[in-house]
């Protein structure tokens, strides 16, 4: 959370207004976000989730769109709620981020867009989905929930693709408490979910689209404001955090961490190892086991896959076994405390506890 004393003052504002919701404060964030990610509309929303769900009707999605399923499950939701069918392509080891050769032999006449997700605050690979994209007709929708400070050489995201959205939920670089951001280049599109995010709601209030009451509400917007003003202050103390687990932890046998490749940089909304059984100690799940006995708590993560997850059962026959770099990833990923006011002293518990545990 920014500190109360940015907030205060905003927050009373508010109280005393007669538009508690989508005023000024919510135009004040989209400008904010709009200016700092280098995209001209955004669109703020109640959820990365329900910003999804909103794209993929403005976009006119339907059929198949290619995910990875090394991913949070709201990107495979979002689809299911337009009964679309997610269809599931490898990631890349090391980055973990969608594979674009994986992406190319998944691709059907039934698919119409790709879904590609930013982990942990590593970006996917742009070009090579794009000039996919490209070159068999289909749309892109980036889940960037993870993307606030993410930059894919040296441009921030938010302009890529058709659409791309944030979230701002209570583990992100930039928070809202609970609330998400729409970004894309498309001006029509824009429009189109400014109406979506109000029920669909027309001129004369005519409900001409099917839409969602996912609004952003005067008092999120003020907590998003001001924690997007401090982002880059905030991954700045993630990233001197990182580097020192880096430096600690680097040599365990048995964990390594995700790659950042050179036209990447990483917003570190997570820092996350991974743990191999069969060489490392202690495997992912007994090393958590262990650290929360002593009092620190971590995050499996991504975790279970998500085609492995029960509500997407239909679905799992169709890619079960097929993507076996998200399925290891899966099995062996483990996030270590990571917030914007960590010490170093803090950092130097968790090491000194992995440490104790593996090395
Ligand atoms: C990759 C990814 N997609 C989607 C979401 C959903 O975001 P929200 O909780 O804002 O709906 C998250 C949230 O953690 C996420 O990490």
């Amino acid at each position: 959370m920014p500190p109360w004393d940015d907030v205060e003052a905003d927050l009373r504002k508010v109280w005393a207004s007669p538009q508690i919701t989508v005023g000024a404060y919510v135009r004040e964030l989209e400008a904010e976000v709009a200016q700092r990610q280098e995209v001209p509309h955004v669109i703020a929303v109640s959820s990365c989730t329900s910003g999804l769900m909103l794209a993929i009707r403005a976009l006119g999605l339907s059929g198949e769109v290619i995910v990875p399923p090394f991913t949070w499950c709201a990107s495979g939701q979002s689809l299911l709620w337009h009964g679309i069918e997610p269809v599931m392509a490898d990631v890349l080891p090391g980055t973990y981020t969608l594979d674009p050769a994986s992406v190319a032999s998944r691709i059907t006449e039934r698919t119409t867009a790709i879904m590609p997700v930013t982990v942990f605050g590593v970006p996917p690979e742009i070009n090579e989905l794009e000039a996919l994209a490209a070159t068999h007709g289909l749309r892109v929708l980036y889940d960037s929930a993870q993307s606030m400070g993410t930059k894919y050489r040296g441009q921030p995201m938010g302009g890529f693709g058709d659409v791309e959205v944030f979230s701002m939920s209570p583990t992100k670089v930039a928070t809202s408490v609970e609330g998400g951001l729409i970004t894309t280049r498309n001006a029509e599109l824009a429009e189109a979910l400014r109406k979506l995010r109000d029920y669909g709601k027309g001129p004369g209030g005519d409900i001409i689209d099917l839409g969602l009451s996912a609004r952003q509400s005067e008092l999120h917007a003020v907590v998003g404001l001001h924690s997007v003003r401090r982002a880059s202050q905030y991954v700045a103390a993630r990233a001197s955090i990182a580097a020192h687990y880096q430096a600690r932890l680097g040599s365990i046998t048995g964990i390594h961490f995700q790659t950042i490749p050179e036209h990447a940089q990483t917003g570190w909304n997570y820092v996350t190892i991974f743990v191999d059984g069969a060489r490392a100690r202690l495997d992912r799940d007994a090393l958590q086991k262990a650290l929360l006995e002593k009092g620190i708590q971590t995050k499996r993560y991504f975790y279970p896959a998500l085609h492995l997850q029960t509500v997407f059962e239909g679905i799992r026959g169709r890619t079960d076994g097929q993507v076996p770099v998200a399925e290891k990833a899966a099995r062996e990923g483990l996030a270590l405390p990571l917030y914007s006011h960590m010490t170093t002293e803090q950092a130097d518990r968790v090491c000194d506890a992995v440490s104790e545990l593996l090395a």
